[in-house]
């Protein structure tokens, strides 16, 4: 292989790794290439991921304020993405402020020094732009910056590498499936009085939206979303299909009580999220959604349902799912370093 050791256009710039280019965001072509290698990793630690251009751009247009190409470095070996790098911030409902860093490497190159280094970078970049927070106050003056990085089981290496570099465990998401087999053999527990379910019609997409949005504000890193993710949400031709939500209604009120989105990727059913308002909680409500969200599993022809959790969730949603039959698949551990205020040149 030809011994690339450049670092083009990155500031600071990433010391070299035989055999990669690392650089900038240069275009839309380089939605293709990160759509490329998040289906290509997903496929290899066996998880599923319909990333298209058009959802990568989605993605990164949420970027908070930044130009996507401050937060966003990709290591390029030949013509394809090994690896990328990307950060944004959040002001999270309990965490405040976070720095997001999302890590990203093909099995060939974990552990040969394209992650360090781009973790390296990013973790530089965020103390950079640090700094201009805490000059606007956005971040507080003597604050250290909280950056905070998925990971996955089926990637230890980026797990060892976190914990290499001073982070540590601070959550811990659950994926989890039930077998559309045994779908059929679970009831529906029936719906509480005065609530029904209807059809999402588009009129009522803001009110759905902004239901969930309430429901899951006590959720663990929740972020009020902003308008733009409204209209980003509406726009995904892949995610948004309302023909598989159940809608629950109370009919007194004609408010929303709570809703279960739905989408399929390959043969499988997804319930991106299931929600209960506060005041229809705890009658029934939501284990009825998500047993008519699943129940549409062998019409569909899936092989199974699959949803994400947190395993510490505060309404005890995962022991909910665990009840219904929905059994553990992989685990998303969730990592958390704050760096300290540089003392001239370095940060800790
Ligand atoms: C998780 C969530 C959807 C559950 O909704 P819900 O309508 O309260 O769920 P249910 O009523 O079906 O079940 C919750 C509890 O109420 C109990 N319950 C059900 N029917 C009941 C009734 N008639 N009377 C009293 N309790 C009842 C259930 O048994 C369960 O409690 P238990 O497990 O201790 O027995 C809701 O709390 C929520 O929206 N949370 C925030 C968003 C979120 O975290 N979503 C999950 C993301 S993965």
């Amino acid at each position: 292989m030809e011994d690339i050791d450049s670092s083009v256009d990155l500031d600071p710039p990433i010391p070299p790794v035989p055999g990669l280019l690392f650089r900038g965001f240069r275009g839309p072509e380089d939605y293709r290439l990160i759509a490329d290698l998040l289906r290509a990793k997903a496929l290899a630690d066996c998880r599923d991921d319909d990333s298209t251009p058009e959802s990568v751009a989605r993605d990164l247009a949420d970027s908070a304020g930044f130009a996507i190409r401050e937060c966003l470095a990709l290591a390029v070996a030949d013509s394809s993405l090994a690896a990328y790098v990307r950060f944004h911030r959040r002001v999270e409902s309990d965490n405040g402020l976070v720095y997001l860093i999302a890590l990203n490497v093909l099995p060939a190159w974990r552990r040969g020094g394209a992650d360090a280094a781009l973790l390296g970078w990013a973790e530089a970049a965020v103390a950079r732009m640090a700094e201009a927070d805490r000059a606007s106050g956005v971040l507080g003056s003597g604050a250290p910056a909280p950056c905070v990085a998925p990971a996955h089981s089926s990637d230890p290496s980026k797990i060892e590498l976190l914990e290499d570099r001073g982070y540590r465990l601070v959550r811990v998401f659950a994926t989890m499936r039930l077998p559309a087999a045994r779908v059929s053999s679970i009831e529906a527990p029936p719906l509480p009085e005065g609530v029904s379910i209807r059809r999402a019609e588009a009129c009522h997409y803001r009110a759905i939206w902004d239901a969930d949005e309430e429901a899951f504000r006590d959720h663990w890193g929740h972020e009020a979303p902003s308008e733009d993710e409204y209209r980003l949400w509406l726009a995904d031709e892949k995610a948004f299909r309302p023909e598989l939500w159940k809608v629950a209604w109370d009919e007194a009120s004609g408010e929303v009580a709570g809703s279960a989105w739905c989408h399929v990727i390959a043969d499988k059913l997804f319930v991106d999220s299931l929600s209960v308002r506060r005041a229809w909680r705890r009658r029934g409500l939501g284990s009825a959604l998500l047993a008519l969200a699943a129940g549409q599993a062998p019409g569909l022809g899936v092989s199974e349902v699959r949803l994400n959790v947190d395993a510490e969730n505060p309404s005890e949603a995962f022991r909910i799912y665990r009840d219904f039959g929905f059994e553990d698949v992989s685990t998303m551990p969730v990592y958390r370093k704050d760096l300290s205020i540089p003392s001239r040149g370095g940060t800790a």
